[in-house]
């Protein structure tokens, strides 16, 4: 089974950018015990600041090249049309996740531009988050 895990902006900042939030981690060191629990799973893993780089991920995975994608996409959560649109394109599941509980947060972080076109969230779990969604895809996936 494969899965690609895509962050959007921001998350490469990990265990530097407010740490009170987002824990102090960074996501290398966290993606190393990933794999180590899901020795089965191929787990790949790509970031990008750039909402087009985010769409372009989402088209070349989205069509059998992977097997489910979890996608922390950070403000572009709030604010993407493009991206949910994309989601919509693709063929492969995709897991919304945030490492925060968005919705003990500011009111804006309520809204998901996402969330109708993935086939599931999970929040606030800090980066367990990423885990619980992998555990979601290997149920939903049958190979
Ligand atoms: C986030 C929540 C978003 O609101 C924020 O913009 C992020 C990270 C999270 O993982 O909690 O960048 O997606």
């Amino acid at each position: 089974m494969n899965i690609t895990i895509i962050n959007g902006p921001n998350l490469n900042l990990l265990g530097v950018r407010e740490p009170g939030i987002y824990g102090s981690e960074g996501f290398e060191s966290y993606l190393k015990r990933l794999r180590s629990q899901y020795p089965e799973v191929d787990i790949e893993y790509f970031q990008s600041n750039h909402e087009g780089e985010i769409i372009d991920r989402l088209h070349e995975t989205g069509f059998g090249k992977t097997d489910g994608i979890v996608l922390n996409a950070g403000a572009y959560t709030h604010t993407s049309l493009a991206i949910a649109d994309a989601i919509a394109a693709i063929n492969t599941p995709v897991i919304e996740v945030h490492i925060s509980n968005v919705h003990a947060r500011e009111e804006i972080r309520h809204r998901s531009m996402i969330s109708n076109v993935c086939r599931g969230v999970i929040a606030g779990f800090g980066l367990d988050s990423y885990r619980l969604a992998i555990e979601a895809l290997t149920q939903i996936i049958h190979l």
